[in-house]
């Protein structure tokens, strides 16, 4: 498909992709193995503005605009999801948060750290027994003599274990349900801050995940991001950014396991033909391709609908949840697929398409599962619920 992308696009298109081939390429399966988190590929990658794609250069940023950053996020992932995942936390999680809510005194101290990639980012909703239903969290935030005391426990932080700061949200009027909760900004080393166990996943296994505890952990009123009450919309509304980040990320991986798939089947021979000769390997071949391009589309799309709310203020709930829904299921259809294609080589840890398929899933279920897309768009299409 052609896409008329200006100078800058493909300037940044062939800045991550270079980075990813000569940087990322030669330690993603190493990281994959040991789990370990990519802190020095991380931090160069901030050095280069990939960490704060859409941040002002004031602030530390790069100064590009949402198409750019689903460009760089693809071209990272189609390399290493683990990168691609951390990447689009940092990116639109946080500093997308404080750039948009933030004071000027937030936006100075903490985006500009984040967006140059001094430090690790995260962003934390998910409760142990609060997930797609986030408005039920049980985390309380209390104000006492100027510092909101917070408690609670937090799971599935993305970059739990590495991050120094850390947006959250809690109950702050345990009365009001979604009205009551508010967000606040916490640093890695408040006493009363702990991290818990780094969670053992099937893939992103180099993106580090774990629980946050807070117990009486201090954080001062300014500190608070926005109004009290406040936290859920922020919540939802960067969420918004967040799912098409990941979508960003779903497309790499299906475009690293439709490219894995068509050299293989150019080349792999089987009774006496190359295999892509298979009508049954070809269709394949096809419909990997059909969904790749359909996914990028959406998500052009919802990176443009996302840029133009940046002066009209309208929300782009629809077209980043119709983007993430559709390029996860993609990502898991050609990952899935490039297995089957690769035989007995897909399965083998010898070659990245079965990290490609172990990657795949979990674009299915953070920030939104598919289930929560498909409730989105379809309460904002019948008006029902
Ligand atoms: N933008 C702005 N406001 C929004 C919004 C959006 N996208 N979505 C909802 N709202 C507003 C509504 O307008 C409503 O506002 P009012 O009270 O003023 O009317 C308010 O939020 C409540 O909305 P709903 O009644 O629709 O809320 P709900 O409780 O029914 O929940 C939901 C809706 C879509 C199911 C939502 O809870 C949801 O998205 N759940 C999934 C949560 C999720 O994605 N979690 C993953 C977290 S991050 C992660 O995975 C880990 C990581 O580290 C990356």
């Amino acid at each position: 498909m052609t896409y008329i992308l200006t100078d800058e696009h493909e300037m940044i298109r062939q800045t991550a992709r270079d980075f990813a081939r000569n940087e990322i390429a030669p330690i993603a399966a190493e990281f994959d193995e040991s789990g370990e988190f990519p802190m020095e590929t991380i931090k160069r990658m901030g050095a280069m503005g990939f960490m704060g794609i859409e941040v002002p250069e004031e602030y530390g940023g790069a100064g590009m605009d949402a198409l750019a950053y689903v460009i760089a996020v693809e071209e990272i992932s189609k390399v290493d999801a683990s990168h691609g995942g951390i990447m689009s936390v940092n990116n639109s999680l946080f500093c997308h948060t404080i750039l948009r809510y933030g004071s000027e005194a937030q936006k100075k101290k903490y985006l500009t750290d984040a967006a140059s990639g001094k430090i690790v980012a995260a962003y934390s909703l998910t409760e142990p027994m609060s997930g797609s239903d986030a408005s039920t969290m049980r985390s309380k935030a209390v104000l006492e003599n100027g510092h909101y005391v917070l408690n609670g426990r937090k799971s599935w932080v993305t970059s739990g274990p590495v991050a120094d700061y850390i947006v959250v949200f809690m109950l702050t009027d345990v009365e009001e349900e979604h009205k009551g909760i508010s967000a606040f900004i916490v640093e890695g080393d408040t006493p009363g801050f702990e991290r818990g166990k780094k969670e053992p996943k099937l893939g992103i296994r180099a993106s580090a995940t774990s629980e946050i505890v807070f117990e009486n952990c201090r954080v001062p009123l300014e500190n608070r991001l926005g109004e009290e009450g406040q936290g859920f919309i922020i919540a939802m509304a960067v969420l918004d950014a967040g799912r098409i980040g990941i979508g960003a990320q779903a497309l790499g991986i299906a475009q690293a396991a439709y490219e894995a798939s068509l050299e293989y089947v150019k080349e792999r021979e089987a009774f006496g033909k190359k295999i892509g000769q298979f009508q049954g390997t070809g269709f394949k071949i096809a419909d990997m391709k059909t969904r790749i391009e359909a996914s990028r589309g959406l998500l052009y799309s919802a990176a443009m609908a996302k840029e133009h709310s940046k002066e009209n203020d309208q929300r782009y709930t629809l077209e980043a949840s119709m983007a993430k829904l559709f390029a996860s299921e993609t990502a898991m259809f050609c990952a899935h697929h490039a297995v089957q294609i690769h035989g007995a080589m897909g399965y083998s840890k010898e070659f990245p398409v079965e990290r490609y398929f172990r990657d795949a899933k979990i674009t299915e279920i953070y920030e939104g599962t598919s289930e929560i897309q498909r409730m989105v768009i379809s309460r904002l299409e019948t008006g029902l619920r």
